[in-house]
């Protein structure tokens, strides 16, 4: 069997591959292939393993003739045609539950970071702006008694709820569907969307990427907010204008925001929001542990052995 992985993966998880398929993979780690490259890269693949970076759309799907498996090395699929893919019989799964933890870490690092001014707190202390002892020096936003408004309560939404209530914060959050079994056990309340965003000290995106969920917060679901609410998205960037967001964040409608997602992403760094010293911001690593980043590896791998050894893989998306 043949298979490629878009992305250079750690010695021991090639290794694995190389006792069991015929494997190749791109040259590099962070580099991303062009749309050409991996059309070029997967025409004798029988699997490949993907991130999020990869357009796995209709015309590359049709380049890939012997094609059974792709393998996502990521919990989000949003970049791959899953409609296509399961009428062309090639089978999609990806990683959920082992990143969980980790993403929620990072999420509420951001939230604490945007609600504590961290960045702004080194650079004082770096840049020599650090004069003496002030009472209200980088007075920052109480997490303690505070609502959170989580949007989306799947998995991660709910270990995001898990940690906020350790932190003593009143947890509301809108999903499709509520979780009346997650909102016992957690102790959360559904809300409606709008009044999630009405009522959100701090406001979490937690949903997964769809096309009808584009700019699902733009201009008028900011207007709902607090003017001293913080947003914090580590989801997927198209879920939010990000024109909207600015000029909320520069009128002072919003307080302010942690992102680790964009909508184009390496966010280009004339972006105006990086010109915001309201934003702290991350490159993308929701899920960037070493314990997370090697648990999805491997899970990814096992999954496409699976499916190409003619057995049900543990994480379907198809
Ligand atoms: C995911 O898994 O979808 C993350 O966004 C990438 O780690």
């Amino acid at each position: 069997m043949n298979v490629f992985a878009t992305r250079k993966l750690p010695q021991e998880v090639s290794d694995k591959l190389k006792q069991q398929v015929d494997y190749s993979e791109w040259h590099s780690e962070e580099q991303a292939m062009t749309k050409g490259e991996l059309m070029d890269a997967i025409k004798e693949a029988d699997g490949i393993i993907s991130v999020l970076s990869d357009q796995l759309d209709a015309e590359v799907l049709a380049s890939a003739p012997h094609l059974k498996v792709i393998s996502q090395l990521a919990v989000g699929i949003n970049n791959i045609d899953v409609k296509e893919a399961t009428t062309r019989g090639v089978r999609v799964t990806n990683t959920p539950d082992v990143l969980t933890n980790a993403t929620a870490d990072l999420t509420f690092a951001l939230l604490l970071a945007a609600a504590r001014k961290l960045s702004a707190a080194s650079a004082e202390v770096r840049e020599g702006n650090w004069k003496s002892w002030s009472l209200l020096q980088l007075a920052g936003k109480e997490l303690s008694g505070a609502t959170i408004g989580i949007l989306g309560f799947g998995r991660i939404g709910q270990a995001v709820a898990r940690r906020a209530k350790g932190f003593d914060m009143n947890v509301i959050y809108w999903n499709r569907s509520k979780k009346p079994e997650a909102e016992v056990e957690i102790g959360a309340t559904y809300q409606e969307f709008e009044d999630v965003l009405k009522q959100a000290d701090f406001l979490v995106i937690m949903l997964p990427f769809a096309p009808e969920l584009k700019y699902l917060i733009g201009e008028e679901e900011l207007a709902l907010m607090k003017s001293d609410a913080i947003l914090v998205n580590t989801a997927r960037g198209g879920l939010v204008d990000e024109a909207a967001l600015y000029e909320a964040l520069k009128n002072g409608k919003l307080a302010a925001a942690a992102l680790d997602v964009f909508e184009k992403e390496p966010v280009p760094t004339d972006h105006p929001l990086l010109t915001l010293p309201n934003v702290e911001v991350a490159p993308h690593i929701g899920s960037s542990t070493l314990a997370t980043r090697m648990e999805m590896a491997n899970l990814t791998v096992r999954n496409l052995l699976a499916v190409l050894d003619g057995k049900e893989p543990e994480t379907p998306v198809n």
